[in-house]
C-alpha cells in the first residue's frame, strides 16, 4: 500500500511545554530551535553534553537529571525522543502515541509521529524541506536541498523579489576589494534585485556581468586622473532614478564610508527624500594586505594601525593629514591612492623621524587575478614604484608587519 506524504506545518510554540528526552548530541542539535521558537522546554536526561548543560545554566531549558518515567510527555504539546536507550525510546513515543503529543524520534523515523526538516533561514522567510514519506527518507537529500535554496536566496542567485517588502529606493552597497566572492551577502541579494546599478571601477565588477539584461547599468567612472564623472552627477543620477520608483544600487568598492564618499550621497539622497540603505564592505585597508600574507596588526609587533589616504602630497596645503604625528607612530601604516605621492609621503616620514629601512610593501589589485605584491623599504619605495611599474590601485603597508605572516599570496583569486 502506497505510504500517504507526511504534512507539512510550522508549530508555533512560545511558552508551550516541549519535552527533550536525552541530552546528548540529537538534543545538542535540535535544542538551538526549540529555544529560538521560544518552548518552554523540559529536558529528562541523566548526562548532557557541556552546550546542553550550558543551556540548562543560562535558564534557556529546565533540566530534571534523571532517565525517562513514564508521565514525562503528560502535559507536553511535542516531544524529542533521543535517549541512548531504545526500550526507554519505545516506551516514551507509546506514552506520546497515548497522550496525543506529536513525536520525533531519533532512532526510528519510521516509529515517529513527526519528522524534523532541514531547515534553514533567509530574509524572514524559513526554508524548511521534508521527504514526502519514510521510504524515501534521505537526511543528507534534504539537507543538500535546503542549502542550495538558502545560499541560492542568501547570494541572489536564485531571485524571488519581495513583492510585499521591496521598496524603491537606493543601497549603497559596499561591494568589497575586487573578488566578487568578497561581497556581503546582504549586498549580493540586493544586486540581484536590482533595476540600477550604478558601479565604481573598483569593486567587485565581474558581479555586473551577472545581472539579467533588463538591469540597467551605469559606469561612475571615477578613474583616479582620468576622465571622471563629477560626484554631483553621481547623486543626481542615484536620486532621478529613485524617483521613477526603481530600485538602485550604488556598487562601491570596499566600504563604502572608507573614502568612498558614502556619506556625501547619504547626505544628497535624504535630502531628496530618498529613502537610503547602507550596506558595509570589505574595505581593501585590511583585507588587501591580508589577502598577500601581511597581517595589519601583529602580537608584538604592531598594536595599532592607522589607515590614511594618501591622494594629496604632504606638503599639499588641502592635505588634512598629520604626516610627521604619524612617524612617531611604532604600528602600522595603510596608505591608499598613495602611489603617485609615495615619494613625497616615504621622505616626509623619513624627515620626521622614521627610520629609512622601515619595511613597505605595495599590494596592486588585491584579491584578484592580477595580485601582485612589491616588497621595499621607506628609503627604496619611490624607486621601486618606478623600477616596477607599480600602478594604482594598490593599498601601501609601512611597517613591521610587512616582515611578518607568509610572503606567497593568500585567498588570490583562482
Ligand atoms: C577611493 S579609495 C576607496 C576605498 C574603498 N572604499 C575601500 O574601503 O577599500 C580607492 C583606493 O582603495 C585602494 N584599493 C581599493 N581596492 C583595491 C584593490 N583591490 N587592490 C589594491 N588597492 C585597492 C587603493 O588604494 C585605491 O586607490
Amino acid at each position: 500500500m502506497a505510504e500517504n506524504p507526511a504534512y507539512p506545518v510550522g508549530l508555533r510554540l512560545t511558552g508551550r511545554r516541549v519535552v527533550v528526552l536525552g541530552g546528548g548530541q540529537v538534543a545538542q542539535r535540535r535544542l538551538p530551535a526549540l529555544i529560538a521558537a521560544g518552548a518552554d522546554i523540559h529536558l529528562v536526561s541523566p548526562e548532557a553534553t557541556p552546550s546542553v548543560e550550558a543551556m540548562a545554566d543560562a535558564g534557556e531549558i529546565t533540566w530534571t537529571k534523571r532517565p525517562y518515567e513514564d508521565g514525562d510527555l503528560a502535559d507536553a504539546w511535542y516531544a524529542l525522543i533521543a535517549t541512548s536507550d531504545r526500550q526507554a525510546n519505545t516506551d516514551a513515543s507509546a506514552e506520546a502515541e497515548r497522550h496525543r503529543v506529536w513525536c520525533v524520534r531519533s532512532d526510528d523515523a519510521d516509529a515517529a509521529t513527526a519528522w524534523t526538516p532541514a531547515t534553514g533561514h533567509s530574509e524572514g522567510v524559513t526554508v524548511a524541506v521534508l521527504t514526502t514519506n519514510a521510504k524515501g527518507r534521505d537526511p543528507r537529500h534534504t539537507a543538500a536541498i535546503r542549502d542550495a535554496v538558502v545560499e541560492g536566496l542568501r547570494d541572489g542567485t536564485l531571485v524571488a523579489p519581495h513583492h510585499r517588502t521591496r521598496t524603491p529606493g537606493v543601497a549603497l552597497v559596499g561591494g568589497g576589494p575586487g573578488d566578487p566572492d568578497l561581497i556581503t551577502v546582504r549586498g549580493r541579494r540586493l544586486l540581484a534585485e536590482a533595476d540600477v546599478v550604478i558601479a565604481d571601477r573598483l569593486g567587485p565588477r565581474d558581479l555586473l556581468a551577472e545581472l539579467p539584461p533588463h538591469v540597467e547599468v551605469i559606469d561612475a567612472a571615477k578613474i583616479p586622473y582620468g576622465r571622471y564623472m563629477a560626484q554631483e552627477a553621481i547623486n543626481n543620477a542615484l536620486i532621478e532614478h529613485a524617483k521613477q520608483g526603481k530600485s538602485v544600487v550604488r556598487l562601491k568598492g570596499g566600504d563604502p564610508f572608507v573614502f568612498g564618499r558614502g556619506m556625501e550621497e547619504a547626505q544628497a539622497l535624504a535630502e531628496a527624500g530618498i529613502a537610503c540603505t547602507v550596506v558595509p564592505g570589505i574595505s581593501s585597508s585590511i583585507s588587501v594586505p591580508g589577502a598577500a600574507g601581511i597581517p595589519v596588526t601583529h602580537r608584538g609587533v604592531a598594536h595599532e594601525f592607522t589607515v590614511v589616504s594618501g591622494h594629496v602630497a604632504p606638503d599639499d596645503e588641502r592635505s588634512l593629514v598629520d604626516w610627521p604625528a604619524l612617524a612617531r607612530l611604532r604600528g602600522t601604516l595603510v596608505v591608499l591612492m598613495g602611489v603617485d605621492k609615495i615619494g613625497r609621503i616615504a621622505e616626509t616620514l623619513i624627515a620626521h623621524g622614521k627610520p629609512a629601512d622601515t619595511p613597505v610593501a605595495l599590494v596592486q589589485e588585491g584579491t584578484t587575478a592580477a595580485q601582485r605584491r612589491v616588497d621595499a623599504t621607506l628609503a627604496t619605495v619611490a624607486e621601486t614604484v618606478r623600477t616596477e611599474d607599480v600602478k594604482p590601485p594598490a593599498v601601501i603597508v609601512i611597517g613591521e608587519v610587512v616582515n611578518v605572516g607568509v610572503h606567497s599570496p593568500l585567498n588570490a583569486s583562482e
